[in-house]
């Protein structure tokens, strides 16, 4: 997608300069551009823990290209395979919540155990590495052509009033490789020509919604408007949402969905008020080993970011000194309150049966 009207995805890697991994740092934006070389897996690690890539696809996609960084220390390659759990399980307490992280270490583990050597298993990370980049793009592509009819359906009852689509967190491209998650149908809607307007929760602490989402909406044109995070609610019962899309960082083989904290509250007042709630996932954010959503660790983060406020000029203290706080990261939606379930795979009812029916599909095909 577009920034500065030039395309890019938020993780690449460059044929000319072997071992080095580019991404852009999300905790400079919308201040400052700066693209960041990750050239070990502690650069990786580092990367995800202070949150320079977030969202559950970049995270997984992140870990997977940090492995294959952790072949080009020499320390690694002398015992790596000991070394490699040591850095898969570092890599995997960086961010708990998103499956995709731990989902794409464990995948990755069974092709480097059958490596003969380093060289081997170092070729292999890197392919693997690649092909889940890949693999993340074309699914929220998917994503984006499975929600569009969504959209296109909402515009018909509009008649040519702009659709409005609530979104909490960033569930964009900048939170995956490219396209995005809730917003790729709304990407692919805009470029169908259908008018709409997003708005825009500016989800505390962190503002991903303020900093990210309205960057990324705002760098492809799209109408959108920024709102505090309780006023989804209001503007529900106003008749100004009519569909309300969000992503998932993991949702439960049942089809609980654990998102940005806030989303459960979105999705308690889209019901109320009758306004379809769907989140939009790849497969890859769907946990199969979790049936109850309660089991899912929740990210409890610095209470520096509820204290302080952070913007161009550095953080502002907000709270009154001794003050403390708690900042749980994420929170659950029960799967009785989501409409449905946008994957790359199809649309499919919140439920064991919605999802295992969209895998039997794929596994037939
Ligand atoms: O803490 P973050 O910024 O990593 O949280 C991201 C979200 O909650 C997104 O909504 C989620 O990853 C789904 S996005 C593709």
């Amino acid at each position: 997608m577009h920034i500065q009207g030039k395309n890019y995805q938020t993780i690449w890697t460059d044929d000319t300069v072997p071992g080095t991994v580019y991404i852009i740092d999300q905790t400079r934006l919308p201040f400052e551009f700066c693209i960041v070389k990750l050239q070990s897996c502690r650069d990786a690690v580092r990367a995800i823990r202070d949150m320079q890539v977030r969202g559950a696809p970049l995270i997984g996609v992140t870990a997977a290209f940090g492995i294959a960084l952790a072949f080009r220390e020499t320390a690694f390659r002398r015992d790596w395979r000991k070394s490699l759990e040591k850095s898969i399980a570092t890599l995997e307490a960086s961010r708990p919540t998103a499956v995709n992280l731990a989902g794409a270490l464990q995948a990755l583990r069974p092709f480097l155990q059958h490596c003969k050597n380093a060289d081997a298993a170092e070729i292999t990370a890197w392919e693997y590495a690649q092909k889940l980049r890949e693999s993340e793009i074309s699914a929220c592509s998917a994503i984006g052509d499975h929600g569009l009819p969504l959209i296109e359906k909402l515009a018909k009852v509009e008649n040519s009033e702009p659709v409005n689509i609530l979104t909490h967190c960033n569930a964009g491209w900048l939170a995956c490789v490219d396209w995005g998650t809730a917003l790729s149908p709304v990407y692919k809607a805009w470029r169908n020509g259908i008018p709409l307007h997003v708005w825009v929760d500016e989800t505390r602490p962190r503002l991903q919604g303020a900093r990210l989402t309205a960057f990324e909406l705002g760098e492809e044109g799209i109408p959108h408007t920024l709102i505090c995070d309780n006023a989804g609610g209001h503007l529900m019962q106003q008749g100004k949402v009519d569909l309300v899309l969000t992503g998932s960082d993991r949702c439960s083989r049942k089809g609980d969905i654990c998102n940005k904290i806030g989303t459960y509250l979105k999705a308690l007042a889209a019901r109320d008020n009758a306004i379809p709630f769907y989140a939009a996932l790849p497969f890859s954010s769907i946990d199969l080993q979790t049936y109850d959503a309660a089991t899912i660790p929740i990210e409890e983060r610095s209470e520096e970011e509820i204290l302080f406020v952070e913007g161009r000029e550095g953080k502002v203290r907000i709270a009154p000194p001794g003050s403390p706080a708690a900042n749980p990261g994420f929170d659950v939606t029960p799967a009785r309150l989501v409409s449905g379930l946008i994957t790359e795979r199809g649309i499919c009812p919140a439920t064991e049966a919605g999802i295992r029916a969209l895998m039997e599909d794929e596994n037939a095909a």
